[in-house]
């Protein structure tokens, strides 16, 4: 008979091998309890175990059971069931206990009794509405909830979730565009997932109206929710994307440096910015074309005045190694008997959302507009045949602009409530639902549509989507950006909390305009904002129109200098960062990640060490990025780095952060709680970043994009580790365009090193797995941190030579295993 715990491991077995191609899961029989149901005063809760680590809780009035579906989550992993055992007043899992009080409160603790999460009132109902009241104590931190904006920690902080176009939103604006009701608890160092599965207006508020409570409600739909247990925040973000799907895998050219604006107006135009980046030697990729390419406005149509011989143009792009991505708007326009395809067979189709029994039709960029009704099966693959021509003419990418949805009727600034959307969907009943339970996964579904049409059209290539609006689990389709912020410093500061409760919330692939869209920024903003985002996971400087230039240039030679810089530093880490992208594709770590998830006990008390540093973040695994706090202000600031020895990426230089000291909870823990902070005095051209000691950072020559194939060889940097801590790396390549990766068209490599008992440091490279072979013939193995006078392969003794950080060997490499030992 099955045991629960093989269930477990099938299922995580086949999340961590498949990514997304997780299978059915066998049912278990009726007789191993898997959770428990009760009803408590005519209100009925059943909690279920999908894993050891993960609950779902559904309440609901004894006589109103809710469709069980849901838009967010894999089926797969959503019915997933663990035995559990069942005690007096719940049940326990191998790591949690659940009780229920006879009231009908729920309290989660750990199996040693830490209590994670806990009801401070049953859950009430007021007809379809429903609110939960948990206990928030002086510990609680919260992260996630997607884009919104404000400081990293939501503490103390309420939040409505209803899609929005916010053309300028500040700081306080709340919402914006994306609705994501899932968040990360932290609390004492202990990490729990929270995710309420309803589309509606959702609203969080956590501790704003009294410090001692968090609440999430909903006017209406299922109260239905998700405990992911940690306690590490990592194990946290590996079951959401588990339950959701990772972020995929994204072509390669996605991670260069992405121009555009609203809007280049001609083909020459396009073309000249192009020629400018090669003529200037800043790396790039890719060109946005915004909605003026169009004939007004109106999408999937060309302005052939403007834009004459489109696909030659792309071609021509092309040969300089850019890639070309154009706006594809959501809002059909109206235009009945005037030969615009999108319109004639979408109405044949009945392909447009209703109201009062009409198609609703409301203005947007074309005029007046209809809307896919994107609920429906049918209507995604109507929507992905119109990306026909533009697939054929060459076109490598597509951005879903606009799609809350927005329309130009004030104040909603959205479709009314009242309009009917058709629901067709594996698992929901067949049906038509109002707007105000669709509104907030219309987005995602525009996204899922484009992403699947075009996957259609190329089947072998990875789709690039890029949306503005979305839900839990739209990761699994498009990549997104912050939509319209302003050229401001705050906003500059804004972009590391957002992208980085992005990343916890699912979408490791964020940006946000680079340079601020709405207004001009002054030259070392642009510049400051170039160098940060060099280091985010999009990299895409976009403008307003009416703007002043924005291009990387367009500040003469001095902040072009700076700014090429940069760019070029991203491309000089490509490797480290594609790796760092195909880890996400399977494990949803996010690219940029807060200091709590690299280091959950950084500080004495357990807090979050990102509240003491809100400028700091981790790029990929190994690189600590600390931009000023106030990134406008000319004094020195601090630099708080977790416990342990770290490395400056500029110099070299080895600060080692390690005091031992008695933490609360009475172990002796490394903390840099003993220690004062680093101070750094801001310089226009410096963005301080470190690395962490035992970190192999695998690094190319500059290219000036990614087709470029690199010429030279592969870097190693080496940073020795502390006597008997771990050090490793890994690399992974691939053709960074089509799926043949999962035929074993790619190679991975991993890198360890230790410190010897006699002090010398080893590092070994691992044969290479699978079948790619890419570019390098050499491997320079770069030491930083140790003093090496000499060096020996398995056949020879090299000399090392010195560079500016520390020193390196050259070695031959066709794949294979090799030591390297350095005294
Ligand atoms: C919206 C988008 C912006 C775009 C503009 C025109 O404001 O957020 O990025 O440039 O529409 O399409």
């Amino acid at each position: 008979m099955l045991n629960g715990k093989k269930v477990f491991a099938l299922s995580a077995a086949v999340f961590l091998g498949g990514g997304l191609r997780v299978q059915a899961q066998q049912v278990l029989p009726p007789s191993s309890p898997t959770g428990i149901v009760k009803t408590v005063n005519g209100v009925t809760l059943n909690v279920q175990a999908l894993r050891p680590d993960v609950l779902r809780v559904r309440i609901y009035p004894a006589d109103r059971q809710p469709e069980d579906a849901s838009w967010a989550m894999l089926p797969p992993s959503r019915l997933t069931r663990f035995p559990v055992t069942l005690e007096e007043s719940g049940f326990r899992t191998p790591v949690l206990r659940v009780t229920i009080s006879a009231d009908g409160r729920l309290t989660v603790a750990d199996l040693n009794g830490n209590i994670l999460q806990q009801d401070a009132a049953p859950a009430a109902w007021d007809g379809g509405a429903f609110r939960v009241t948990k206990i928030k104590t002086g510990d609680d931190h919260f992260f996630g909830l997607g884009d919104k904006p404000g400081p990293l920690d939501r503490a103390g902080e309420a939040f409505v979730m209803w899609n929005s176009d916010t053309f300028g939103w500040q700081e306080s604006t709340d919402p914006i565009y994306k609705s994501i009701p899932f968040f990360i608890q932290m609390r004492a160092g202990r990490a729990l997932g929270v995710f309420l599965d309803n589309t509606y207006r959702t609203f969080f508020d956590f501790g704003r109206e009294r410090d001692d409570r968090y609440t999430f409600s909903a006017p209406a739909g299922p109260l239905d929710y998700y405990l992911l247990y940690g306690p590490e925040p990592k194990h946290v973000l590996n079951t959401w994307a588990w339950l959701t799907g990772p972020t995929p895998l994204p072509p390669l050219w996605a991670l260069g440096f992405q121009q555009s604006r609203y809007s280049y107006m001609s083909r020459k135009e396009t073309e000249e910015v192009a020629a400018r980046f090669r003529s200037g030697r800043i790396p790039a990729d890719a060109i946005w074309l915004d909605i003026d390419f169009q004939q007004k406005n109106r999408p999937f149509t060309i302005d052939q005045d403007r834009f004459p011989g489109f696909a030659d143009m792309v071609h021509t792009l092309s040969a300089e190694q850019f890639h070309l991505i154009t706006i594809t708007d959501l809002h059909v326009a109206y235009l009945p008997n005037q030969n615009y395809a999108p319109y004639d067979t979408g109405k044949a189709g009945d392909h447009f959302v209703k109201r009062n029994g009409q198609d609703y039709i409301g203005p947007v960029w074309p005029g007046p507009s209809v809307f896919p009704d994107f609920t429906q099966q049918q209507t995604r693959a109507w929507w992905g045949t119109l990306y026909k021509q533009l697939v054929a003419d060459g076109v490598s990418g597509f951005w879903n602009d606009m799609n809350e949805p927005a329309v130009f009727v004030y104040p909603a600034k959205t479709m009314p409530g009242d309009v009917q959307h058709r629901i067709e969907e594996p698992g929901f009943a067949t049906r038509t639902a109002a707007h105000t339970e669709i509104h907030n996964i219309y987005g995602m579904e525009n996204s899922r549509a484009t992403h699947d049409g075009v996957l259609a059209l190329r089947p072998n290539e990875r789709p690039f989507v890029m949306t503005r609006a979305s839900f839990a689990g739209g990761q699994r389709y498009a990549v997104t950006w912050t939509g319209d912020n302003s050229s401001t410093w705050n906003h500059l500061r804004q972009t590391t909390p957002q992208l980085l409760n992005l990343g916890l919330s699912g979408f490791s692939l964020a940006g946000a305009d680079v340079g601020g869209f709405a207004g001009s920024p002054p030259p070392d903003l642009l510049t400051r904002w170039l160098m940060l985002a060099a280091f985010q996971p999009i990299d895409r400087d976009h403008a307003v129109k009416g703007s002043r230039p924005h291009e990387p240039w367009a500040d003469g030679p001095e902040q072009e200098a700076i700014r090429r810089r940069y760019i070029e530093e991203r491309y000089k880490l490509m490797p480290y960062l594609y790796t760092t992208a195909e880890e996400t594709s399977r494990d949803g770590l996010p690219i940029i990640r807060p200091l709590f998830v690299e280091f959950p006990h950084a500080t004495a008390d357990n807090h979050p060490l990102d509240l003491d540093a809100p400028g700091e973040f981790m790029f990929g695994p190994d690189l600590l990025v600390a931009d000023s706090p106030s990134p406008e202000e000319v004094a020195p600031y601090e630099v708080h780095l977790p416990p342990g020895i770290w490395y400056n990426y500029w110099t070299g230089e080895r600060l080692d952060r390690s005091a031992p000291i008695a933490a609360r909870d009475n172990e002796i823990r490394e903390t840099t709680a003993a220690l004062p902070p680093i101070m750094v005095q801001p310089k226009l051209d410096e963005l301080p970043i470190y690395v962490r000691a035992g970190a192999i950072v695998p690094m190319q020559p500059v290219t000036q994009s990614t087709s470029e194939v690199p010429n030279g060889l592969l870097t190693l940097r080496v940073y020795a580790p502390g006597p008997g801590a771990s050090c490793s790396g890994e690399i992974y390549q691939d053709d960074g365009a089509t799926y043949n990766f999962r035929h074993g068209a790619y190679l991975r490599q991993s890198f360890t090193c230790s410190i010897a008992a006699d002090g010398a440091l080893n590092v070994d490279v691992a044969k290479s797995e699978g079948n790619f072979t890419s570019w390098w013939k050499e491997i320079r193995v770069e030491v930083i941190g140790f003093a090496a006078k000499s060096a020996s392969t398995e056949s020879r003794a090299i000399t090392p030579e010195k560079t500016s950080l520390g020193s390196a060997v050259t070695v031959p490499s066709k794949g294979g295993a090799m030591h390297i030992t350095f005294q």
